[in-house]
């Protein structure tokens, strides 16, 4: 019998980091794979439109937990995984990034004994009022394979007493993505439907720092709309972020503004195509940080910190923390300067899930020379 693992997805950014590693496991014939989908995310344009753009593997289980508190969604992941565990009996767990999804089954595993690889390990913004550096911290203790993008994120492991035989640097599997679909980005039309053919900022925000705190939201989007005045942009809206301009009537403030082009979350083709043409990247996202220092696309980071200090170290991405009023003139700054000096941190080749896959094999299979 092959050995059988559960690869756990659940947010939009899941998918992307997953299906790489899906296909290169799937393709030494060597394991029985199963996905495991928590629905943490569920909206179409969340969640399917991934699967299906990304030609990804149709999800065996489904635990439908959609949104909740993050006690009551991690919770009922958790409950609902552990019964999966115990009926499945897979032989190891792949978790991805930093979402509740990640740390709630990873918990679920560790608590029966099942080994845990976690995907993008070792990442730390040192911000403790991030939700995400608790299940980052938590999933790296529980794990067992720490599968690490970058050479710091080593030190952070050993600096938390982490054994370092545990821990592989592999290289980005999002960026797996990026590099296996970037010839379908060209052929997207998104531009042209969007009226993009010219020089735009594309942003994107959601950290619940940024848009759930009503003064922070206001200050915020004040800025994006003096920002729209130097530069047109288009503005893919996430859910949280959605709901919380709806309930303070800013969302229809934003959708009657001629500079800004608000749109519902986009599919990765066109994301990607929105992305790679981009002027300016101004966002809060992790992937897109990485994303944008790929595609060599000044971005401009809308938090206080990062986890993902490569980007600004040997990337495009500049941190400008939080005072929103300075985004306009951040803005401008980067518009005047054309250097654009960056480089792509190393083993950001398409082929770390690859190298996750052989370490995984030589794992269940000890006596094959990778
Ligand atoms: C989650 C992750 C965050 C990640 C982001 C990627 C955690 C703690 N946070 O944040 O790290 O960067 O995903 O996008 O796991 N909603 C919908 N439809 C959906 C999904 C969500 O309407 O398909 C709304 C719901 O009102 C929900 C809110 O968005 O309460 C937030 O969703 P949630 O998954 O809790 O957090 P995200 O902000 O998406
Ligand atoms: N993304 C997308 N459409 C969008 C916004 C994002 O396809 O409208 C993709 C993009 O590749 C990004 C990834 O989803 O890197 C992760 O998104 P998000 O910012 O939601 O999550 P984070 O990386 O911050 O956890």
């Amino acid at each position: 019998m092959k050995p059988k693992i559960h690869l756990i997805v659940g947010a939009r950014p899941n998918y992307i980091k997953a299906n790489p590693v899906y296909y290169s496991l799937n393709q030494l014939n060597k394991f029985e794979i199963k996905l495991v989908n928590t629905g943490q995310h569920y909206d179409e344009n969340m969640s399917k439109i991934f699967i299906h753009e990304l030609g990804m593997k149709k999800p065996d289980i489904n635990l439908e937990v959609g949104s909740g508190s993050h006690g009551e969604q991690t919770g009922k992941i958790l409950s609902l995984y552990e019964k999966v565990l115990v009926e499945d009996q897979p032989n190891m767990i792949i978790v991805f990034g930093d979402v509740n999804s990640t740390i709630a089954c990873s918990l679920a595993a560790a608590k029966l004994g099942v080994p845990i690889g976690h995907v993008e390990s070792g990442l730390r913004s040192f911000d403790w009022n991030m939700p995400e550096e608790i299940n980052r911290v938590l999933t790296d203790k529980l794990s067992t394979f720490l599968f690490t993008t970058s050479p710091e994120a080593k030190e952070n492991l050993m600096n938390e007493g982490i054994a370092e035989k545990n821990i592989h640097f592999v290289g980005n599997t999002m960026i797996d993505s990026l590099i296996e679909f970037q010839n379908k980005f060209d052929k997207s039309e998104i531009r042209k439907e969007l009226n993009l053919e010219h020089d735009y900022a594309l942003i994107t925000m959601h950290r619940p720092s940024n848009v759930d705190n009503g003064k922070n939201l206001i200050k915020l989007i004040r800025s994006i709309q003096k920002s729209s005045e130097i530069i047109p942009c288009v503005f893919p809206i996430h859910p949280r972020t959605k709901k919380k301009l709806q309930s303070s009537k800013l969302y229809d403030e934003l959708n009657n503004n001629k500079q800004i082009n608000l749109t519902d979350p986009i599919g990765y083709i066109d994301f990607m195509c929105l992305q790679k043409n981009a002027r300016i990247i101004m966002t809060d996202s992790g992937g897109i940080q990485e994303e944008s220092t790929f595609f060599g696309v000044p971005c401009i980071t809308v938090r206080e910190n990062t986890e993902r200090p490569i980007t600004v170290s040997l990337g495009t991405n500049k941190l400008i923390g939080t005072e929103y009023e300075r985004i306009p003139g951040e803005i401008t700054a980067e518009l005047k300067n054309n250097s654009n000096k960056h480089s792509i941190p190393s083993l950001w080749d398409g082929k770390s899930s690859d190298r996750i896959s052989k370490i995984i094999e030589s794992y269940f299979y000890p006596n094959i020379r990778n």
